[in-house]
Parts: structure tokens; sequence; C-alpha cells
């Protein structure tokens, strides 16, 4: 039940049903930027029609590109590498980080200057992991306030190409530096840490673009002319997580969610599911829209802890504050470490999860870079604040299914961020 801003849950007796899970997130908002970038015109099917990527369609019309959409479809057509123009005004990018950093690594090989604005939590995040790498390939960015923070401006300049080593394993960054690249007078390398996701490398290929990949090492050419794609979007594995885990924990549950993209640099959270004893399986693995995809089904069964570090982290980053609930849930200890990028998201979501899941009951100790949870405490209902964050909202739904009591979210609307029909299919499963 919905009351004012704040949601109330309680304990289910078993989720049971099939799902369409709405549109991949990343993948949709790089489908409409690459096609405003393109030559001719496309449609985007299985978009995801959220705030999120309503930031990027409206940042691409204020520049001269054409979206139609209705509901999960878009029809773009592009204005060229070369022949966006300057909006009237600041562009506001929103709760959305893909917008404004991919966005920045476009506007560095532009002609003109923009200023970019976003909304209180996209305003603290930071900046300066895209401004070094863009000034050093010659665009002057300037942080209004000096702290590397939004309200950036961007103005273009003739850019050179640079071996950029990331201190982050960030797709975002190096998206940016990428999409500058293909701006630029020579070729353009990102070395990673780890691998983060690859939608940029995969989609821009499929638009004509040279991109190579060496290990974690991904370089992009100077190019000229993207060539419109219609793209068929996979739903989002990410958003997918919250149903695997409430299959997970909810006893009596069984649900199929279907045409999840499996990209194997997204697929974290399904194999850590896997090896804490989810009885989830994958079916019908095909290929929707360059990306692997397939239906999931889950069961309840019962979890055990485990160690989550490493390299698999990027491709579970965003999964996190879900798994640590269902690790609140599993017999044992899990150790959550080397994930410190939690910090600098929508929320600081160490913190958030730490705090939800002390208020509920759990034995969770926080970590500077993630946290250990010792399973198996019964959890109650609580007062949670969600800190205008998606993902955090959606996580202590999650941790309401088998929960003694009421739980209270407070700020549950912000789900619209990237699932705005989240609750209407958490409550169809029963
Ligand atoms: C995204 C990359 C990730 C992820 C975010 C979406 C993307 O961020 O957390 O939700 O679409 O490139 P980072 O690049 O900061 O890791």
């Amino acid at each position: 039940m919905m009351k004012g801003h704040c949601m109330e849950l309680s304990r289910k007796a078993g989720l049971r049903g099939e799902i369409a899970i709405p549109g991949d997130k990343s993948i949709s908002h790089r489908a409409v930027m690459f096609n405003a970038l393109a030559h001719g015109e496309a449609r985007i099917t299985g978009f995801l029609n959220s705030a999120d990527c309503v930031s990027t369609i409206r940042a691409f019309t204020a520049m001269g590109a054409q979206v139609r959409q209705d509901g999960t479809e878009c029809v773009v057509r592009g204005v060229g590498l070369h022949g966006l123009r300057q909006p009237d005004g600041s562009i506001d990018c929103g709760n959305s980080g893909t917008t404004t950093r991919l966005i920045s690594g476009i506007l560095a090989g532009q002609t003109f200057g923009t200023r970019l604005t976003g909304d209180a939590s996209l305003s603290q995040r930071p900046m300066r992991r895209i401004m070094d790498p863009l000034s050093r390939m010659g665009a002057e960015i300037v942080s209004e306030q000096g702290n590397d923070c939004l309200p950036l401006t961007v103005r273009g300049g003739a850019l050179r190409g640079i071996r950029y080593v990331s201190p982050v394993a960030s797709a975002q960054v190096k998206s940016a530096v990428l999409l500058a690249g293909l701006y630029a007078d020579g070729p353009t390398t990102v070395i990673e840490p780890e691998r983060s996701r690859d939608h940029t490398e995969r989609m821009l290929r499929a638009f004509g673009a040279k991109i190579s990949v060496d290990g974690l090492s991904v370089t992009a050419e100077p190019f000229e002319q993207l060539e419109a794609q219609d793209i068929a979007v996979p739903g989002d594995v990410s958003s997918a997580a919250f149903f695997l885990a409430a299959g997970a924990v909810c006893p009596g549950s069984e649900i199929l969610l279907k045409n999840v993209g499996l990209n194997p640099t997204r697929d974290g959270a399904v194999r850590v599911l896997q090896a804490m004893g989810a009885d989830l399986t994958i079916l019908d693995r095909k290929d929707i829209g360059g990306e692997p995809s397939a239906d999931l089904l889950i069961r309840h069964s019962s979890l055990k802890g485990c160690t989550i570090e490493g390299s698999i982290i990027p491709t579970l980053i965003d999964e996190l504050p879900v798994l640590a609930v269902c690790a609140a849930y599993a017999d044992g200890e899990t150790v959550i470490r080397g994930a410190k990028e939690l910090r600098v998201k929508e929320s600081d979501r160490i913190s958030a999860v730490c705090e939800g899941l002390s208020a509920m009951g759990a034995d969770v100790e926080e970590l500077e870079d993630g946290m250990i949870i010792r399973g198996g405490r019964p959890l109650h209902g609580a007062e949670i604040r969600c800190f205008d964050d998606h993902r955090i909202a959606m996580s202590f739904a999650v941790a309401s299914l088998d929960a003694e009591g009421t739980t209270v979210l407070h700020g549950a609307e912000c789900v619209n961020i990237s699932y705005p029909a989240f609750f209407r299919d958490l409550s169809a499963l029963g």
C-alpha cells in the first residue's frame, strides 16, 4: 500500500507467476545516444520507459535529434556525429549518472559549450573521473563550484587520442573516453583495473565504429559516420535481480523472468545466487540486440553465505544491495569487499544497506569497501530510508517479503528511475 511517499509492505506467502522484465537501462541510454549521433532513422523496441532514460531523450532532443517515444518504443532520427547543436540553456541530467558521463564524452567532441545540471543526488557524484581524461584529450571542463561535481560546463575542442589507464572499473568513464575518441585525431585506448560492462563496445561496433578489445584494454579509432541501427533491448538483469532475490528468499515462490540480458559483464548476480544455493535455472538462451539473453526461473530454496570480491564486483555492482539482503536471509557469513564504488552511486549504498538491514534486525558490519553480513537471524519490519535511491527502495521491498511485521519504505517512488512498474509487478505475483 502506498501512503503519501511511504510504501507499507508485509510478509508474503509465496510469489508465483511470470514477469516481463523492463528493458535494460544501460542499453536503452546507449541506443538513444548512438542513434542520435548516427545518420538515418531507427526504431528501438523494449526501451526502458523510466525517468533516467527520459533524461537522455530530453538531452538529445535539446541538441537537435528527433526522438518520438511511445512507451517502450522509440523512433530516433539522428543528426550525425557532427550535427548536434548547442542547446538553449542547460541540459538537466536528472538523477542519471550514465546520461551525464556519456554525454560529457560526446560534448568533448563538439564545437560548442554546454552546461550540465542534475538533481541533488547527481550533483554530489564525482565527475573528476571524466574531467581528467577528457581534459587530457583537449576538452575544457569546468565544475562551476570547483568541487568536481555538477553543474559542469563542457566545451569541446580539437581532441587528441590518448592512452588512459583508468583508476576505476567504470563503464561510464570508459564510454565517455571512447565516445570522445570517435572525434580524436588518433586512436584512444582505455585500460581498466577490472572489466566493466561492455555495452558501448558492442553497440558502437554494430553502428560501424572501429573498436578493438584486448584483455582489459579497449581502443576506439576516430570515426566519421555511424549508421542508424534498429535495436531490440533485452530485459535488465539489474531489475531482474530483485525478483531473483525475491523468489530465492520468499518461501513457496516460483517466478519466471522472460528475456533477461545475460551479458557476461553483467551476470555476476546470477552466478553469486547460484553459488549461494539458489534454485535458479537459465532457460532458452538467445541473442537479443547483440546481447546474450535468456529466461530465468527462480524457486525458493535455502541460501548459504559466500564471499563476493575481486573481478566479479563490476559485473554485479548495482545488484550488491539486493545480494546483501539475500545474505541476511542466508545461513552463515557473507563478505563483500572491493566495492568502494557503492559509496558514490545514487546514494552511499554501503551505508544505506547497513542502516536498513540493521534496522530490520540483521547482523551486519560496515566496512570501508563493503560489508560483512552474518545471516540467518529472523528479520522484522522497520522504517526504512530509501535515500532517493531506486535500488535501495527495491532491495528493502525484497527484504520485507519474509520479515515479521510491517516494513515502511520512505520515498519509495524513486523506483521510477529504473522500474516504474516495480510495485505493480511485485503485487501481481501474489
Ligand atoms: C552504468 C555503469 C555503472 C552502473 C550504472 C550504469 C552504465 O556505473 O553502476 O548503473 O550504463 O554505464 P559506473 O560506470 O560508475 O560503474
